[in-house]
C-alpha cells in the first residue's frame, strides 16, 4: 500500500532527512585513515540521539548498529567493525533516524585517500546516476522512469553492474513502504508518481559484474567478484513541477572538501 504525504508530513520528512545529512556532515568531517567504522558507529548513534532522534536501523529486523558501513566491495549493510580504515579505501555510510514518528534514510561514499580515477569515476557516475533518477521524480511519471535513468546513465554508459538484489522503497512512518524502487527498469512501466509520494532512491552500482552475495552474518552484501561498489541514496519527495530533494548533499560536500583526507570527484577531474 503506498501512503502519500501532506505538505505538513512533507515538512517532518525533511526535518528527518536533514537530521541525516547532518550527521552524515559530522562523519566527514572526522573520517581518517586509522579511525574504525566501529568509531564512526558510535559517534553516528550519539549525534542522532543529541539531536532528539532515534538511530532507525538499529535492532530493525535485528540489525545490530545503528548505521551500515560498506568498505570496498561489501554493496551494502555492512557491519560497523573495529578494523582501521585504510588510505584508498571508499565506504558508504548508510544511517536512518525517526524524529516525530517519520523515517529520514539516506548514504553517502567517501574516498579515504586516492582510490585511483578508476574508482574515483565509479563514485562520480553514480552519484550522477542519482540525480539523473530524481530529474524523472515527478508527478505524473512512473516509477520505472527513475529505474531506467539510473540503468542508462551506469549500465549503458559505462559498462557497470547495476544491482538487482536491492532496490530503493517508499518512505515515511515506516523505513520501507511501497513502492520498491529498482535501479534497472523500462521507461513508461511500474506505478504513476503523484504528489505526496516520498521515495528512497539508492543506486548501487559495481565496478565489475553486478551479482551479489549475503555473507553468513545474514546482512552484509559482498559483490561476488569483489571488486568495488558505491551507494548513494537521497530522500526525494514528488511534487507537481519538480523532485523535492529532502535530504542534503551540501553540507557533506562541504565538509568532505574541508577534510584533507578525504578524495572528491572534483579534486580528480580537475587535477
Ligand atoms: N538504506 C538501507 C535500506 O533502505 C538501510 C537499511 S539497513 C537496515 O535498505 F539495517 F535498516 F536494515
Ligand atoms: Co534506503
Amino acid at each position: 500500500m503506498i501512503h502519500y504525504k501532506t505538505p505538513a508530513e512533507i515538512e517532518l520528512m525533511r526535518d528527518s532527512a536533514l537530521l541525516v545529512s547532518k550527521t552524515l556532515t559530522e562523519v566527514a568531517k572526522v573520517l581518517q585513515p586509522g579511525m574504525t567504522t566501529l568509531q564512526l558507529d558510535k559517534l553516528i548513534a550519539d549525534f542522532i540521539r543529541d539531536n532528539g532522534a532515534i538511530p532507525s536501523f538499529l535492532n530493525y529486523r535485528g540489525y545490530p548498529f545503528a548505521s551500515c558501513t560498506s568498505v570496498n566491495d561489501v554493496v551494502v549493510h555492512g557491519f560497523p567493525n573495529g578494523q582501521a580504515l585504510r588510505e584508498g579505501d571508499i565506504v558508504s555510510i548508510d544511517i536512518g533516524v525517526i524524529k516525530k514518528g517519520y523515517h529520514g534514510d539516506h548514504a553517502y561514499t567517501f574516498a579515504i585517500g586516492d582510490p585511483g580515477p578508476e574508482i574515483m569515476q565509479l563514485i562520480r557516475v553514480t552519484k550522477e546516476s542519482l540525480y539523473k533518477g530524481i530529474e524523472k521524480a515527478v508527478a505524473g511519471g512512473r516509477v520505472g522512469d527513475i529505474s531506467y535513468a539510473i540503468q542508462e546513465h551506469t549500465e549503458k554508459k559505462y559498462g557497470y553492474g547495476v544491482v538487482r538484489e536491492l532496490v530503493g522503497h517508499g518512505l515515511g512512518r515506516h523505513l520501507h513502504e511501497d513502492p520498491q524502487v529498482p535501479n534497472y527498469g523500462r521507461r513508461g512501466t511500474g506505478g504513476k508518481l503523484k504528489e505526496g509520494l516520498v521515495l528512497a532512491i539508492e543506486p548501487m552500482i559495481n565496478l565489475g559484474r553486478r551479482e551479489v552475495y549475503t555473507e553468513s552474518d545474514g546482512w552484509t552484501v559482498r559483490t561476488f567478484d569483489h571488486r568495488p561498489s558505491v551507494h548513494f541514496e537521497h530522500d526525494v519527495a514528488i511534487r507537481k513541477n519538480k523532485a523535492d530533494i529532502l535530504s542534503d548533499y551540501s553540507i557533506i560536500e562541504a565538509a568532505e572538501k574541508a577534510n584533507p583526507y578525504l578524495v572528491t570527484g572534483e579534486s580528480v577531474l580537475s587535477q
